[in-house]
């Protein structure tokens, strides 16, 4: 008998304010047709002053939590990816286990940027499956807004704000990729690549919260290579064959990125969950928006094994296999 976590709810959030292309095209000498040529990104929604990264992850969880049929409480922990916390402490995640009644277990947050919920998954999973936690909630919350700086084309135009998180459930499986849940997630990181995509503040070092700085050609370069190598090392340790792969639910940073790695999978683009043309870049949230919104689209079926690339800053990146 092997414990598997479950997927037994998601949820999603997205502010109300929705940014076109036109409209950036109003803050920095940009176009509509730059952004979707280089990056299929169309629109982008925005919190407000009063929506935080918690705040977004409370209506994800919220919604989650409905789908499941359960409450706060019958959580154990709390897992939530973020690199842009309401405050520097404590933890997002806390914020969140006292908004849901949450009076037990654990709550804290992982930073890994972009590779952020593939993190937190595995931080999860590996509680269920060693019997510390019988029910999780994974999220990946970003209020990517406050660490952009909005007077930088090449990259106020590339981000989003919103939230997304899944419930993991303990079941039993017989330990075989025959099994529903999480199969396996591979992480990594390469902090040599730090200077490549991280902020330009932080507390021990200027004090600052700081903004998004970023080489946009040597992120593309690993991206598309890292996602598409992460990907072929978890499917042949599992044994299973691309072509058992039903979709491919990747990080969503750039429509170019999700097409490379796609191509080198060999995997047809009608096997793609995209949402960045309408979410843009939402980091940690990225994915399980995607796969929230492949959920509810009805795209994505119960049985179904699912293949969850991302790449970060860090650099971090990732896979994770998941059976619906
Ligand atoms: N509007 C118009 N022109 C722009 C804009 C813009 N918003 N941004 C940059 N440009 C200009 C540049 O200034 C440059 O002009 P120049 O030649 O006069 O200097 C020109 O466009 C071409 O710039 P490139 O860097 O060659 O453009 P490229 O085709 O590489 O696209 C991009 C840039 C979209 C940033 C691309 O490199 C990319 O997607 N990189 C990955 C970045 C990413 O996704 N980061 C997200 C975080 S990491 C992650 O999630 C994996």
């Amino acid at each position: 008998m092997t414990l598997r976590s479950r997927i037994v709810g998601t949820g999603s959030f997205l502010p109300e304010h929705i940014s076109t292309n036109d409209d950036m095209a109003k803050i920095v000498e940009t176009s509509d047709a730059w952004i979707v040529e280089r990056t299929g990104i169309r629109v982008r929604h925005f919190a407000d002053e009063n929506t935080y990264t918690s705040t977004m992850a409370i209506k994800a969880a919220e919604e989650a939590l409905k789908v499941a049929g359960m409450t706060g409480d019958d959580l154990d922990a709390i897992v939530l990816g973020t690199v842009t916390p309401d405050k520097t402490f404590p933890a997002t995640a806390v914020y969140v286990q006292a908004a849901l009644g949450m009076k037990h277990g654990c709550a804290f947050d992982v930073v890994a940027a972009c590779s952020g919920f593939l993190y937190s998954l595995r931080a999860a999973d590996n509680m269920i499956r060693l019997g510390q936690a019988k029910t999780v909630l994974v999220i990946g919350s970003e209020k990517v807004s406050k660490v952009t700086d909005f007077t930088d084309r090449n990259t106020c135009v590339l981000f989003g704000d919103g939230a997304g998180c899944v419930i993991l459930k303990a079941g039993e499986g017989k330990g075989d990729v025959s099994d529903s849940g999480v199969l396996d997630t591979l992480i990594y990181s390469d902090g040599t690549y730090a200077p490549e995509l991280c902020s330009t503040g932080g507390a021990s070092t200027n004090h600052e919260v700081g903004f998004v700085s970023m080489n946009g050609r040597e992120v593309f370069r690993h991206a598309a290579v890292n996602m598409a190598d992460v990907s072929l090392e978890i499917l042949e340790k599992n044994g299973i064959s691309l072509s058992d792969v039903d979709w491919l639910v990747p990080h969503q940073a750039n429509i170019r990125i999700i097409e490379a790695t796609a191509k080198r999978l060999n995997v047809p683009m009608d096997r793609v969950i995209c949402t960045v043309d309408q979410h843009a870049n939402t980091s940690a949230a990225s994915i399980p928006l995607a796969l929230a919104d492949g959920i509810k689209s009805g795209k994505l079926k119960k049985g179904q094994l699912l293949l969850l690339p991302g790449m970060g800053s860090g650099f971090t990146w990732g896979a994770s296999l998941i059976r619906l």
